[in-house]
C-alpha cells in the first residue's frame, strides 16, 4: 500500500457533483504540480466516481468521494470499495458531512465504509466535524470524539487512514474557524482521541488560495481538503503550489 506517512502534506480536491470530460481535459492541461509520488506534498483529486479513470496526471493520485457500506450484492446503484480498487483508486472520502446530512449516514455506516476500504487497501479520508448549533453549544470536542470513537476501527493507524476535520458550518460558507481554534482541535484529536498520534489530520472548510498557507503552517495540520476552490484550476494551482 502507498506509504502515506512519508508525505509532509496531503492536499485533496473534492469536486463533489461537478465536472465533465471536457472540464477534466482542460483541468489536467492546466494543472501545475511537480511533486513526487512518494514524499513531500501529495495531491489527490476526487472527481465523481465515473471520471476516476480519466484523472491521469503524473504525480497526482485519484480518490473517490464515497463508497458503499456493502461489499457486494443486490444493491442497485452502489459502488463498492472493491470496485474502486479494481479501477485503480487508492483513496476514498468517507463520512463527508454532506453524506451524513443528505443521505442519512450515521457513524455505524461510516465505520463499515472505513472497514471496506481497509479490506481493499484503499486509504479512507474519514471526515468529522461539528455543525453550527453544536459549535454554539460548545460541543465541538464531544461531537468529534463521538464520531471518531464510533467509526474508527481499532487497527487504524498512520499508514492506513487519514482524518479530515471539517466544521460543517465552514463548508462552502466562506467562513473558517480562527487559526488557533483549528490547531487546537487538531491537537485535541491527536492527543486525546487517537491511539496513533501520527495519523494525519487535514483541515477542510472554505480553504482558498489566500488562507491555505496560514492553515497549512499550523501545528497539528497535515494537509487540506479543498472543495469549491479545487474546481477553479488557477485557484487550485495556487493552493498546491503554496
Ligand atoms: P469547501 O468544501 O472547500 O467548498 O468549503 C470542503 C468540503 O466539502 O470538503
Amino acid at each position: 500500500m502507498l506509504e502515506i506517512e512519508n508525505f509532509d502534506e496531503i492536499i485533496i480536491a473534492n469536486w463533489k457533483l461537478y465536472g465533465s470530460s471536457s472540464f477534466i481535459e482542460e483541468y489536467l492541461d492546466q494543472i501545475k504540480f511537480y511533486g513526487s509520488k512518494s514524499q513531500g506534498r501529495c495531491v489527490i483529486i476526487c472527481p465523481p466516481s465515473l471520471y476516476i479513470n480519466q484523472i491521469n496526471y503524473k504525480n497526482v493520485f485519484v480518490g473517490a468521494q464515497d463508497c458503499s457500506a456493502h461489499i457486494e450484492g443486490s444493491y442497485t446503484g452502489e459502488i463498492s470499495a472493491k470496485i474502486l480498487k479494481d479501477i485503480g483508486c487508492q483513496f476514498c472520502i468517507v463520512g463527508h458531512s454532506e453524506r451524513r446530512m443528505l443521505f442519512n449516514e450515521d457513524s455505524q455506516i461510516v465505520g463499515k465504509k472505513i472497514l471496506n476500504c481497509f479490506q481493499n487497501n484503499i486509504i479512507p479520508i474519514f471526515c468529522v466535524g461539528e455543525n453550527l448549533q453544536q459549535k454554539k453549544e460548545k460541543l465541538t470536542k464531544d461531537i468529534i470524539k463521538e464520531q471518531i470513537i464510533k467509526s474508527l476501527p481499532n487497527n487504524a493507524n498512520k499508514k492506513n487512514i487519514i482524518i479530515a476535520y471539517e466544521p460543517v458550518w465552514a463548508i462552502g460558507s466562506g467562513l473558517t474557524p480562527d487559526l488557533d481554534e483549528i490547531s487546537k482541535i487538531h491537537m485535541f484529536i491527536k492527543d486525546n482521541i487517537l491511539k496513533d498520534k501520527n495519523i494525519k489530520i487535514l483541515y477542510g472548510g472554505s480553504v482558498k488560495a489566500n488562507n491555505c498557507k496560514d492553515i497549512l503552517n499550523l501545528e497539528g495540520v497535515d494537509g487540506l481538503l479543498v472543495g469549491g476552490a479545487s474546481l477553479n484550476i488557477d485557484e487550485f494551482n495556487k493552493i498546491i503550489g503554496t
